[in-house]
């Protein structure tokens, strides 16, 4: 098969087509002919090295964790889905590191997959999984948001950040949220309340009393401050100190659980038109177009989901 591949970490001049066998599946797994996979900040940072203490991978290894495709092959142990479904999940990361989804066929275990809706396309579904379950993990599991609640989502209009102000919408909240004046409009447009520029506002200044925040920026004391003594902060983007979790609000850090319940549940959501799924951009599954998926993601200023198009005629149906 097709895959794209790091042979050592760098730029995004490292990543490069080559051929690969197909992954062998366990008797839990299924094999997928990816029709979409999608970009999400842990891959520039995975080919950077940066989660080497995470992962001991040798090397060439497969990047992405994000796919939707057709099941093509069954593991002995597979009850709820068969050869020809239309899935998306976001896979466990493999201890060999080359399971990723930049390739034309992924192996997922049962427990990680959701049936694709009809409604959604392939692109569309591949831009779910890791930001929607992040998202729904840490507003709905994590903070637990409940009606009426004041939230703060820091960088509503990355991939998660989009996804996290409209579940925490649908769950009645009032959303507050962070970003270039750019992207305004567009959160206005999925039911943010208020909507901060970050470059000429610090939130400091203008927010307290919240009763929630969603940290994505490792901007924990900042989200503190604005918290009442009794609030909640959850970060996926750096370490809580002691110190920061001795001050009164409950403060956490959240790293997702793959999970293919709650992705079942976001593509309801979908159908039921509670949730937008925004793509920044569309790219080939080429090296040139892994390379440049990634340099724009390394400028942490999209606005939605970088989405690779593995299987264009499938993306066409
Ligand atoms: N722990 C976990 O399980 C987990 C899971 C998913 C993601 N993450 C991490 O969470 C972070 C966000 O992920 P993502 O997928 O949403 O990234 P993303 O799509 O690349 O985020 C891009 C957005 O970040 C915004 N942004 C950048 N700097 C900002 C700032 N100082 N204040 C407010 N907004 C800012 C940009 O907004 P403007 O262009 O409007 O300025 C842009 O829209 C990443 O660091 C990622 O690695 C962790």
């Amino acid at each position: 098969m097709q895959a794209v591949i790091i042979d050592q970490y760098g730029s995004p001049d490292e990543l490069h087509m080559t051929t690969l066998p197909q992954p062998e599946i366990a008797d839990d797994e299924v094999l997928v002919a990816v029709a979409a996979t999608s970009i999400n900040p842990i891959d520039w940072k995975a080919r950077q090295g940066l989660l080497k203490s995470q992962f001991d991978w040798d090397f060439p290894v497969v990047l992405g964790w994000d796919l939707a495709g057709t099941i093509v092959k069954v593991g002995a142990k597979i009850h709820d889905f068969k050869v020809g479904d239309d899935v998306f999940a976001r896979p466990d990361i493999y201890a060999d590191g080359r399971r990723g989804t930049y390739a034309e066929f992924a192996a997922v275990k049962e427990d990680k997959l959701a049936h694709k809706p009809a409604e959604l396309s392939f692109e569309q579904a591949a831009a779910m999984p890791l930001a929607g379950l992040t998202a729904y993990q840490v507003i709905h599991d994590r903070l637990k948001v409940q009606a009426g609640e004041k939230v703060l989502i820091q960088a509503g209009a990355g991939g998660v950040g989009l996804n996290a102000i409209q579940i925490a919408k649908a769950l009645g909240a009032e959303v507050t949220t962070t970003a270039s004046a750019d992207h305004h409009d567009l959160l206005k447009s999925i039911g943010a309340d208020h909507i901060i520029d970050y470059h000429d506002t610090k939130i400091t200044d203008v927010l307290h009393d919240y009763d929630a925040v969603f940290d994505t920026i490792n901007a924990i004391d900042d989200g503190i401050a604005v918290l009442k003594p009794t609030g909640r902060l959850v970060t996926i983007d750096g370490a809580p100190t002691d110190a920061q979790k001795a001050q009164g609000p409950d403060v956490s850090s959240w790293w997702l659980l793959p999970n293919g319940r709650e992705l079942a549940i976001l593509g309801d959501m979908v159908v039921a038109g509670q949730l937008r799924v925004i793509i920044d951009q569309v790219f080939p599954f080429t090296t040139a177009g892994l390379r440049d998926a990634h340099r724009h993601s390394e400028t942490s200023h999209s606005a939605g989901k970088l989405v690779i198009d593995v299987d264009p005629e499938k993306n066409a149906d």
